[in-house]
């Protein structure tokens, strides 16, 4: 039997830039309303949201992620001819194969850098930080860039009251590369299948094809219940993530949940007795509920406004469809 070369990457992997877009156009609620039977004034106390931003034809999944990667390899200092991978973490990209991902790839102009789409919602842009940080450390990709994006803007039934005021499009992009010293913690993830139906696309492509009158198989999501799970469950995942990383609930500077409403972020942060210094993301608010681009959208907003800084230490959370979750400890770069 030959003796194989093993991989070997770089000691530790840090997060070197991060980067973000915003679509133009923004949507107040009672913009949303014309449509659904609700208010302004029930959106804002049962998600927290005020406005949210929905992309322009123009804003693809593709143009969105190209914007956001190149903040993040300007910030990081990073040639995109550096990039030996690009994760994509979406399920708005409307072609079930090839990935976005090659696109973009070759759009930045990296050297046929590896490229794949990752679906895990939601949870997508969690994931992907965690793939990055494996790949530097195992010798797979000197640096990676992770991308959430979402158009969820062409998923959403704006008839339905309970989808249409939550959800919303952009994308953040970050450059994981080698480091000194650990920047990114190692991951707590998992899935709970059983309940696969909580949050879904109402309905199987060749059902679509096959009906008289096609239409789009918009999202459909049974809310209370994922808010439950989340509100319970999350923290308990946040926690592991702080005890896999070594860091207790002092040392944290930053929460940056996924955005998906501003009761579950409260719920959670209670339930973890986050000190009352630790910042946290709200990006909500203002973006909506952006899935696998909501985290990178939320701290690039905190870095922005100063409520964190290079070097802070952040615990990530984000859960979705599956259910799907993640969550890890990272520096901020
Ligand atoms: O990003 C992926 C993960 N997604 C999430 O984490 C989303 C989690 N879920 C949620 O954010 C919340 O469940 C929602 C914001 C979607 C809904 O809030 P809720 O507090 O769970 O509302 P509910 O579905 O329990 O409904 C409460 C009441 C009902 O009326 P009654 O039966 O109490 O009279 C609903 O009919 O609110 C009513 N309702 C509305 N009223 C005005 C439901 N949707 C609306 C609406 N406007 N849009």
């Amino acid at each position: 039997m030959a003796a194989l070369t093993p991989a070997t990457g770089a000691q530790h992997a840090a997060i070197l830039g991060l980067g973000s877009y915003r679509p133009s156009r923004v949507i107040p609620n009672a913009e949303v309303v014309e449509a659904i039977d609700s208010s302004d004034e029930w959106i804002q106390q049962r998600s927290g949201i005020k406005q949210r931003r929905w992309a322009t034809p123009e804003e693809t999944v593709q143009m969105m992620s190209v914007a956001a990667a190149r903040t993040a390899l300007e910030r990081a200092g990073v040639d995109a001819r550096q990039i030996d991978c690009v994760i994509v973490a979406t399920v708005t990209h409307m072609f079930q194969t090839p990935a976005v991902a090659t696109a973009i790839a070759h759009e930045l102009g990296t050297d046929q850098a590896a490229a794949f789409d990752i679906s895990a919602a939601c949870a997508g842009f969690c994931h992907g930080v965690a793939l990055a940080s494996d790949l530097v450390r195992g010798g797979s990709a000197g640096y990676a860039l992770v991308i959430g994006v979402e158009r969820l803007s062409d998923i959403t039934d704006i008839g339905d009251r309970g989808t249409a005021f939550i959800f919303a499009d952009g994308a953040g992009a970050v450059v994981v590369g080698p480091s000194e010293t650990p920047g990114i913690g190692p991951v707590v993830w998992g899935s709970d299948g059983e309940q696969f139906d909580l949050i879904r696309q109402r309905e199987d492509w060749r059902d679509v094809v096959a009906s008289e009158r096609p239409e789009m198989p918009h999202l459909v999501m049974q809310g209370n219940a994922v808010f439950r799970w989340a509100s319970y469950q999350m923290a308990k995942t946040g926690q592991q993530a702080l005890d896999r990383a070594g860091v207790s609930i002092d040392d944290l500077d930053v929460f940056v949940p996924h955005q998906a409403n501003m009761r579950i972020t409260d719920a959670m942060a209670r339930a973890m007795k986050l000190p009352e210094r630790v910042k946290i993301a709200r990006d909500i608010a203002e973006q909506g509920n952006t899935s696998a681009a909501s985290i990178p959208l939320a701290l690039d907003r905190m870095i922005e406004e100063g409520d964190a800084k290079s070097g802070d230490t952040a615990l990530l959370i984000a859960f979705g469809a599956g259910l799907a979750y993640a969550a890890q400890v990272v520096t901020v770069p």
